[in-house]
């Protein structure tokens, strides 16, 4: 009876693999009832010096759910044309960014903003995306696949394409439960691709081994004047003013701010005010994680500055006065050739490149 079932089960495969993307499927009721369901808590790392991640009650990572979303996360099956993946434009090299000012998708149409890091994604509170305008990641997920300049598809294709695919359906029993193919849906795709990205954690940099009082663990000097600038420690250096937005354990407040990159008048993105509706949010961005910054260039909302010197150069010495420019930036920092040469020794202590040498964060399909 039950080699019965089997052989029946890869009939229907066969069928199904022989048909094109948007057939109709075939519909058999509790074909997975045979496979175990038995989902495992998946341990979310906690690096020394965050906090415990919040998860949603609904959507708790296991391992079967983060592997799933693993896959997908990398599988440009969830593009139009089979072409791109959500790692197409988050690549594991470039710290989850894709290298670019702005991204473009399937389309070759420039979007008007810069592809954001997803290392430590899962620690962002206080809403994602530079303007926070997206409240969490089961409902980021949902949308590169219809955004037209991304993935440009239609989610009852992609549905229809994976409750077609001979993998898939039966990663989803094991990670959700679902007693036929036919159950999988669009959220399930989101949950899955969330719990992968909240597994997406690694706190191994030399600022961490400091942290972590490595016993292999030594300063440079100007390492250490550069954080002793960073967090305006008392030092005969100048202050840098950089922590009162990317303090935390995670180098980021997760707050909005205006850090004086534009003129009022030449602002062409107004940032927070598009979320609020309120002119005092005008220009305002996240004060996203100063982690992995030298495999996250070019850098801010828009891609406009291109390399970690230039950045420095930015906060001492051109920031544009403005009505919403924050507090800690309206006197200039005006730091000197040393001082910027410190606190770029610093910021380079950030880079953490060794989950590159961990398959869990790399492409499957390669
Ligand atoms: C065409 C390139 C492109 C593709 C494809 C793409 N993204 Fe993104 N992603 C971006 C850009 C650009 C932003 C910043 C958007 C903004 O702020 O308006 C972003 C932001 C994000 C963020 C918010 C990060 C933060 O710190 O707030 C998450 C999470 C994310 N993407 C996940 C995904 C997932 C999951 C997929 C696949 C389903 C995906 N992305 C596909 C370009 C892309
Ligand atoms: C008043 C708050 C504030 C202060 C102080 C501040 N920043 Fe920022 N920082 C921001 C905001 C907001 C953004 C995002 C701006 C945007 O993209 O429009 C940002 C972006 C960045 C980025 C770009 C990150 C990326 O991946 O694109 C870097 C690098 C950076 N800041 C470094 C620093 C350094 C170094 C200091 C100290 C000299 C500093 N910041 C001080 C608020 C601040």
């Amino acid at each position: 009876m039950k080699k019965f079932y089997f052989l029946g089960f890869f009939a229907m495969i066969f069928i199904l693999s022989c048909g094109t993307d948007d057939e109709p499927i075939v519909i058999v009721d509790g074909e997975f009832s045979s496979i175990i369901y038995d989902p495992q808590t998946y341990e979310i790392p906690q690096p020394v010096g965050f906090s415990k991640m919040a998860q949603p009650a609904d959507n708790i990572a296991t391992i079967e759910g983060v592997d799933l979303g693993h896959l997908l996360f990398f599988d440009p099956i969830l593009s139009a044309d089979s072409t791109l993946s959500c790692s197409g434009c988050h690549l594991p090299e470039f710290g989850f960014t894709d290298g670019n000012a702005v991204s473009s998708g399937i389309t070759n149409i420039a979007g008007s903003r810069s592809s954001m890091s997803l290392i430590n994604i899962g620690y962002v509170s206080n809403g994602l995306f530079w303007d926070g305008g997206i409240n969490n990641l089961e409902a980021q997920a949902l949308m590169p696949v219809e955004d037209p300049i991304e993935m440009a598809a239609s989610w009852p294709n992609i549905v229809e394409r994976i409750r077609n695919h001979d993998v898939y359906p039966e990663l989803f029993r094991k990670a959700f439960g679902i007693e036929s193919r036919s159950d999988i849906d669009k959220f399930m795709v989101a949950k899955a691709i969330a719990q992968y990205e909240r597994s997406i954690v690694s706190a191994n940099s030399r600022y961490d081994q400091f942290l972590n009082n490595d016993s292999n663990f030594e300063f440079e000097d100007e390492e250490f004047e550069g954080l002793l600038m960073f967090f305006d420690e008392p030092t005969a250096s100048a202050d840098a003013e950089c922590f009162h937005c990317h303090g935390g354990a995670n180098f980021s407040s997760n707050e909005f701010f205006n850090n004086g990159l534009d003129a009022p008048e030449d602002l062409v993105d107004f940032g927070r005010e598009n979320v609020t509706g309120n002119e005092v949010d005008r220009g305002k961005f996240r004060a996203i994680s100063l982690r992995n910054l030298e495999l996250t260039g070019p850098y801010m909302h828009d891609g406009r500055i291109l390399d970690l010197e230039s950045v420095v150069d930015f906060y001492s010495d051109s920031i544009h006065i403005s009505g919403n420019l924050d507090v800690n930036l309206s006197e200039p920092i005006n730091l000197n050739e040393e001082e910027k040469g410190y606190l770029l020794a610093f910021l380079k202590m950030l880079t953490d490149t060794s989950y590159l040498s961990d398959p869990h964060f790399l492409n499957p399909f390669e």
